[in-house]
Formats: C-alpha cells, structure tokens, sequence
C-alpha cells in the first residue's frame, strides 16, 4: 500500500513556533525521509470559513501568510503538494455523501469541536458549516487515501471521526476508503507549547505569541519578557521549571549540542533545570540562551522566507498547480465512492439494459 500524508491548516492567522514543533517541522522531516509516495499539504479556507462566515477577507488575506510560512520551514512544491481546499470541489461533495454515515449526537460529544463552540460563544447559534466541520475534515483525509495524517493532539477527536466514517462506508458500500493514522509529535513539551505569558495555548488575541515570520529583535524582545516562574525573584531564589514557560521552550526546542555551543557548563538541560531548582540561576540568562536555541531554528526559516517574499505570484503559482494536482487525486477518489454508492448511472450499462428490459419486457 502506498504511504500517503495529508495535513493541514486553516488560513486565519500567521504560523507560530507552537504550529512548528506541534506539526511543522515533522512535516518537513517526513517529507524529507523520503519515507512516503505522496505528500499533500492544504490550507483548509473552506474550514476557516465555518466560523468566519462574516469575515472571508481575514481567510483570503491569510492564505499567502500559511502559503510562505510552509514554504519557509522547507516544505518543498517538488516534493509535496501544496494546495487550497476550496478549490478542490470534490471536497465538498464526499462531504455530503459522508454527512449520512454520522448522527448529530456523535458530533456533539466531539471534544475539539465543544471547546472551540464554548471559546467562540457559539452555544446559542452553531452554524451548521462549522458543527460538521469533523465530517468535511474526514473528506479531506479520505479524498487522498492518506495513511498518515501528522498534526497536534486537539485534532485526535476529528481522526476519530474519520476513522469511524472509513470503517461505515467501508461497511455499507464495500472496501473503497484507506483508514488513516494519526502522527503526533513525541516530545511531550511540543503536543502544546504555550504562550510567552504561560497560559496555555497561544492565540493571536492574547498577544502571547512567536511567529515564524518574526523578525530577529521581536523574537528576542518577546523571549525576553516571557512569563516564568513569579516567585523567583532574586538570582538566588530557587525557581520553578514546572509550568515555566521558557523551560517548556526549552524542552521543546534545545538539544545537547546547543549547551556546548552557548552554555557549556552545563551538560545538559537536566543540569539547567536542576540549577534552577536549587537556586543561584537569573532567569536572564536561560532566556538569552532559549533566544540562541530559537534564533538556530528560526534563522534559516527567516532567510527562506525572504526568497519566496520576492516573488509573490510564484507562490500563488505554486498553490494553482497543487490544487490542480489535488483535484486530479480526489477526482479518482469521488469516483471510486459513487461506484461503490452506485450513484453511477450514466456509466453503468448494465443498469440502463436492466431498466430497458424491465420496461421493455411485456412487449
Ligand atoms: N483542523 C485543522 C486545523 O485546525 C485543519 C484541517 C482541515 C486538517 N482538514 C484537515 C488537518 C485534514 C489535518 C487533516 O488546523
């Protein structure tokens, strides 16, 4: 069997440092393996749109920003295929034919989806786009025959999901769909990084995150101000490395190599976080080596970056051929499912001969 991904993001915001441990960088190194047959990468628009029905230019604006952000980390047009779910119809149409296999109370225990309707004050007026948005999600998967779908952990529920969708059509209409397999990532410190004020998650509207497409002094400025522990106060306190954001970072980012490279009296970041601990260590110094730990990463990201900035219509170039490309794939597949449906009748002779005879026989 072929070894396919299919990931994802929606197109509302610029891409953080938490999209890049939680999900990018995995992609990058997977897509470099040279481990897998296909790979498929998609600005998910039309789910951006389930809940921001009102505001379509935000997800128009952000499709160049998700667009250079891949592109940045190293996803590679010649190896992968980068493209836009609305413009892949067939998207749509598995949609409504999956909508069947699915009941409204299976959607409401989603976990993912009852917390983003509290976070949104949606629980009075749930669009109906947005409530089944786990049923399109499991569309987007299937449409490609993906056996591998790399993401953070908030999108376990909607795997779940289209697991459960593959075994039933799989069930009622015969073997046609691939059952895929979440990929999360294996340090725990990336499934969720949180905020540079330590709450947990980073959003845009907290003010509490770093992009990738950060420059050199907003990444150091932000790193510099990041929330720690608020009882260490003097040098000579013993400090917190539980919820600490900036050893969180750590966790999530540093690498032996890194503490002979910047901080060599230390082996490790065991060693750090046990000086911490006891005592005797500023919170200046550990954010001035985290901020040589990002700037390592971050760099050749930013530098990328700048390439694909100049020439704006090759990234748009690059989108229209991967949706071409993702269309011509999830053709084939719409077909298989409306033969295996039997929603085929103009290809089907047998059945325009059945229906003539039928009609035809008492002659
Ligand atoms: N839900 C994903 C997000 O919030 C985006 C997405 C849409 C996706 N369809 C997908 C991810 C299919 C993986 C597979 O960013």
């Amino acid at each position: 069997m072929e070894k396919i991904i299919l990931t994802g993001d929606r197109p509302t915001g610029k891409l953080h440092v938490g999209h890049y441990v939680g999900s990018l960088k995995r992609r990058v190194e997977l897509q470099n393996s040279g481990q897998f047959d296909k790979i498929f990468i998609m600005i998910a628009d039309a789910q951006a749109l389930t809940d921001n029905a009102d505001n379509p230019e935000k997800v128009r604006q952000n499709i160049i920003e998700v667009a250079l952000d891949y592109l940045s980390c190293g996803i590679d047009p010649e190896k992968a295929t980068i493209f836009i779910q609305s413009q892949v119809p067939e998207l749509t149409e598995l949609s409504f034919y999956y909508m069947n296999l699915v009941t409204v109370s299976r959607l409401q225990r989603n976990p993912t989806v009852k917390s983003e309707i509290q976070m949104r004050n949606f629980e009075a007026s749930i669009p109906v786009g947005f409530f089944t948005y786990p049923i399109s999600q499991a569309a987007d998967i299937t449409a490609f025959k993906a056996t591998t779908v790399p993401v953070g952990e908030d999108q376990l529920p909607m795997l779940e999901q289209t697991k459960e969708i593959v075994r039933k059509f799989n069930q009622v209409y015969g073997d046609t769909l691939i059952e895929p397999d979440i990929l999360l990532p294996d340090n725990k410190a990336c499934l969720r990084l949180p905020g540079t004020d330590g709450k947990a998650k980073m959003s845009k509207s907290l003010n509490n995150c770093i992009y990738l497409s950060d420059s050199k002094e907003e990444v150091k400025q932000k790193i510099m101000s990041m929330y720690t522990d608020p009882n260490h106060l003097k040098v000579s306190d013993p400090g917190q490395v539980e919820g600490n954001a900036v050893f969180t970072y750590l966790d999530a980012f540093s690498k032996p190599e890194h503490f002979e490279k910047y901080l060599p009296e230390y082996k490790d970041l065991d060693e750090l976080k046990a000086h911490y601990t006891r005592g005797g260590l500023g919170d200046v110094k550990v954010k001035r080596f985290l901020n040589a730990v990002l700037e390592e990463e971050l760099e050749p990201i930013r530098a990328r970056r700048k390439e694909y900035e100049k020439d704006i219509p090759n990234v748009y170039r690059i989108l229209r051929e991967g949706s071409i490309e993702a269309e011509k794939v999830a053709a084939q597949t719409l077909k298989e499912v409306k033969d295996s449906m039997k929603i085929n009748y103009f290809d089907d002779e047998e059945l325009i001969k059945a229906q003539a005879l039928r009609y035809n026989a008492q002659d």
